[in-house]
This record gives C-alpha cells, sequence and structure tokens, in this order.
C-alpha cells in the first residue's frame, strides 16, 4: 500500500495496514502506543553538552521524531512538560527535548541545539536500546517536527532561518522574543514588518492570558509574555505561503500546560478560576490539538483532524482559531527556505 510517508501515526498504521483502528481515535486522550521516558545526563555523555528528557514508543516501529524546545530558551527541564509530552508520544512520535543551564542570549543557543541534534543522529537509538527501549524501535531523523515553548520559540525561529533541516512542520506554544522580559538585551529572531525566510505549515497556539502579570510579587510586575514580545510578533512574521493556523486557549496562562507541581506560586499569569480537571483538560487540549495538526500534515486525508483544529466548537477548552491558506487541499509536510536579505549597505 502507497504510504505518503512512511511513518507510524496512529491512523497512519492503520492506513497502511490496513487493519481497523482499535476504538475510536480521540487525539485528547492517550493514544495506542506504550511510553518510556529516558533521561540522558550530558555528566555521563562526554560529547553532549545538554541533558536530554525523551519519550519514546516501545512498540516496534520507525517514528518521526519532534524536537520540543523549552521555555527560557532552553533552560526549563523537558520533565516540566511530562505529561502534555508522553500524551503526544502515546500518539506515534518520539519526542526528544534538552535542556542545560546557560545565560547566552537565545539565537547564541542555535549551536547547542544543531551540536545535540548531531549526537543524536549518531548516538541516540543506541542509548535508548541500551536503556530499556526495545531494539526495533527506530528513529526516522529524515522526518523532524520543530516544537517549543515560549522562548524556547526564540532559539528554533533562528535555527530555521538559517535551514530547514530536516523540519517538515512547526508548532509554536506561546512563542517569545527577546531575551529578557523588559527587552534590555538586543537579540531577536524576528523583526516587525519583516516576513520569515522558511515556509512550513505552522501550528501556534498563544495562552489568552500569556501577557498578563502573575500575581507573586517575584515576578517584579513582569509579564511572562510580553505583548509586544510575543504571539502576533511571530504569528505576523510568518511566511504568507505557508498553510497556518492559530488558536488561542483564551482563559489560560502561559505556563497552564506544565505539570501541575511545576505550575504553583503565580510566576506566570494562571488560570485563577480552573480547576486541577481544567488545567488536566488544558494539558490534554494543548497535547491533542498538537496531534490533530502533525496527523493533517502527515496524513492523506486532513479533514478530521483539522475540523478539530478550525472549529472551536468542538474544543475542549475554551477557545478561537484564525487559518490561512488552509484551502482546498491537506497541508503536506515541507519547508522551503531562501537565504535572508542582505543588510543594507
Ligand atoms: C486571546 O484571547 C484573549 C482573550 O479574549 C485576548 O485578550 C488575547 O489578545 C488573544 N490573544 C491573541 C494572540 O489573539
Amino acid at each position: 500500500m502507497d504510504c505518503k510517508i512512511s511513518i507510524v501515526l496512529v491512523s497512519l498504521l492503520s492506513i497502511c495496514t490496513g487493519a481497523p483502528r482499535g476504538g475510536i481515535f480521540n487525539p485528547y486522550e492517550d493514544g495506542p502506543f506504550t511510553i518510556q521516558h529516558v533521561h540522558v545526563g550530558s555528566l555521563f555523555q562526554p560529547s553532549l553538552d545538554e541533558n536530554l528528557d525523551i519519550w519514546a514508543p516501545t512498540e516496534a516501529g520507525t517514528y518521526p521524531i519532534m524536537y520540543y524546545l523549552t521555555g527560557g530558551a532552553m533552560m526549563t527541564a523537558g520533565t516540566t512538560y511530562s505529561q502534555m509530552l508522553s500524551h503526544i508520544a502515546s500518539h506515534g512520535l518520539v519526542i526528544v527535548t534538552m535542556n542545560r543551564l546557560s545565560m547566552a542570549a537565545p539565537s547564541e543557543k542555535v549551536p547547542y541545539f544543531e551540536d545535540t541534534m548531531n549526537w543524536a543522529e549518531i548516538n541516540l537509538e543506541d542509548k535508548l536500546h541500551g536503556d530499556g527501549i526495545p531494539v526495533d524501535v527506530h528513529l526516522d531523523f529524515k522526518t523532524l517536527i520543530g516544537a517549543a515553548h515560549s522562548a524556547g520559540n526564540h532559539v528554533l525561529v533562528e535555527y530555521l532561518k538559517h535551514t530547514c533541516g530536516n523540519f517538515l512542520a512547526l508548532i509554536f506554544h506561546d512563542p517569545v522574543d527577546g531575551a529578557d522580559p523588559m527587552g534590555i538585551m538586543d537579540d531577536w529572531c524576528i523583526t516587525p514588518g519583516e516576513f520569515l525566510n522558511f515556509d512550513i505549515p505552522t501550528y501556534h497556539l498563544s495562552a489568552g492570558l500569556d501577557p498578563a502579570v502573575g500575581d507573586s510579587p517575584s515576578n517584579l510586575g513582569m509579564s511572562c509574555a510580553p505583548a509586544h514580545m510575543s504571539n502576533e510578533r511571530f504569528w505576523n512574521a510568518l511566511n504568507r505561503n505557508s498553510p497556518r493556523w492559530s488558536v488561542n486557549a483564551t482563559k489560560f496562562g502561559h505556563m497552564d500546560f506544565v505539570d501541575p507541581e511545576f505550575n504553583t506560586g503565580g510566576f506566570c499569569a494562571a488560570n485563577n478560576e480552573a480547576t486541577d480537571e481544567d488545567f488536566d483538560a488544558y494539558r490534554k487540549f494543548v497535547a491533542g490539538q498538537t496531534i490533530n495538526f502533525i496527523s493533517a500534515v502527515f496524513e492523506d486525508d486532513c479533514t478530521p483532524y483539522l475540523s478539530e483544529i478550525e472549529n472551536p466548537s468542538n474544543y475542549i477548552v475554551e477557545g478561537s482559531v484564525r487559518v490561512e491558506n488552509s484551502g482546498d487541499s491537506c497541508p503536506t509536510p515541507y519547508c522551503t527556505w531562501e537565504p535572508l536579505p542582505s543588510p543594507a549597505p
């Protein structure tokens, strides 16, 4: 059977094998794959400078990889997002996060990201197999999905400005530009009014409370995602040709989809009315929307997935959506790139 590309997203699996799906596909619940988490500490890997956290299926197969660049320009540990990321992985992806403490400006962290991807391509499969992931689980380094939270997006965009690499789809969660919340350090990946030089299918999630100031005095009155540095700055800069979706979770805040123990203290504005169940629903929403987008891009029939993204009445939390270039045909996995315009003399 002819599959658009040989990856093991859950319904692709059933398309390729002709097997019926076990139960009804529900992106907002865990998928059919059993996930194992593996931590790789840089201390014990001479050629690796980042701490990695990986969520991988344990069933035999070759899986696409989603690199998830964490907040604080990759200073946040991947395990901060373990519920959301293992949920995504359980639908048939390997998720890789990386982190280290470094006060380098976000743009200067692109080499960290590149070095880690190079290390992973050579070493990660063996490392995972040594840590209990079955040897018939393989990673497809030719099928990469780039995703990030907060200032992780700054690093990811800066990378894509220099090359598409093997990235075929892009996911922004609450993207933040700049290097500090006051915008004092001069380090930006986007210039308002200019378009980015890469064209890739893109899903953008904003939270309604991103620009609001959290309750804790420790934030010195600053927001975690000031309006001029965050969401619209990214959305407006996307290539006019890119098929793209922007979803706003109107009631939630910048950190509201991380694991519960990391969303305390009010450093970032949070949804103060939400119950534990509401936060759980939000984590499932963020994961499920990510799965919908990836499925829409990689599978032949995008209709069921796009209808979940494009109809806020189907959302499991309150939200709204904007769509550009969804058009008559389904999005495909691609990335095209043009050299940056040379600076004016
Ligand atoms: C998201 O929704 C909130 C609440 O309606 C609004 O204040 C905010 O500007 C919206 N954000 C974006 C990026 O559209």
